[in-house]
């Protein structure tokens, strides 16, 4: 007897639309009562150089200070490993934050505060992982002047794009789309990181995701 032909699949099925979900018994609220805090993704979003990922680190620092459960999920290093394939152009950056939000989700999911610092240029990106999260999502708005940014060129970026040395660069030759609905916007570019770091902890405080002052 011949064995039956495969399943059609729709082209548009996702590969792994015959997975299923398993859930765990130790629940996110076990792990959130065992942390002693709310599971969250803080999302620094800004141009580079703007001071999204000091500023994560510096947040994470307080937070694991007060016995937090914490992880930094970091453009520039991300890209070495999970989005290694990925490049600049406007779709390489949809895929790029698609699986930062995922990622970050798994965080949440297992009673984390996951911070992520990337460009996250476009708010359809943006508006898509807020979708997924829900209110775990929180937009950090590192809102600092390009000219700042540029002035400031830690890593040589940006007298590379303005050399025409690299392409799609946010802020020279690709869009940064200033986020209309953000959490908190924090001004990077005029205020220390220690008082952006007592504003963002004055906003997990007040929302009651972490427990108020240690
Ligand atoms: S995002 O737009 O997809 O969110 P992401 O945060 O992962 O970008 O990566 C940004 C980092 O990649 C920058 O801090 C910079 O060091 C580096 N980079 C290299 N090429 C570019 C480019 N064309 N535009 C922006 N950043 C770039």
């Amino acid at each position: 007897m011949q064995p039956p032909p495969p399943p059609r699949r729709s082209p548009k099925a996702p590969r792994s639309s015959n997975a299923v979900w398993h859930a765990a018994t130790v629940t996110r609220a076990r792990r959130e009562r065992q942390n002693g805090h709310r599971a969250f993704i803080l999302w620094f979003t800004g141009l580079s150089g703007s001071g999204k990922s000091t500023l994560a680190h510096a947040v994470e620092e307080e937070l694991h200070r007060r016995g937090g459960r914490t992880f930094v999920l970091d453009g520039d290093n991300v890209r070495h490993g999970l989005c290694g394939d990925l490049g600049f152009s406007q779709a390489d950056r949809a895929e790029n934050i698609r699986r930062i939000g995922q990622l970050a989700k798994l965080f949440v999911d297992g009673g984390m505060i996951a911070l992520t610092a990337f460009i996250s240029p476009y708010h359809a990106d943006r508006r898509k992982v807020r979708a997924i999260a829900g209110e775990d999502f929180i937009e950090i708005f590192c809102d600092c002047p390009l000219q700042i940014c540029e002035a400031r060129d830690v890593k040589g970026h940006y007298a590379r794009a303005r050399a025409g040395e690299i392409g799609d660069f946010t802020g020279i030759s690709a869009p940064y789309e200033k986020p209309l609905h953000a959490d908190l916007v924090v001004k990077t570019g005029e205020h220390s990181i220690a008082e952006c770091v007592d504003q963002i902890i004055a906003l997990l405080t007040a929302r009651k995701l972490i427990p108020a002052g240690r």
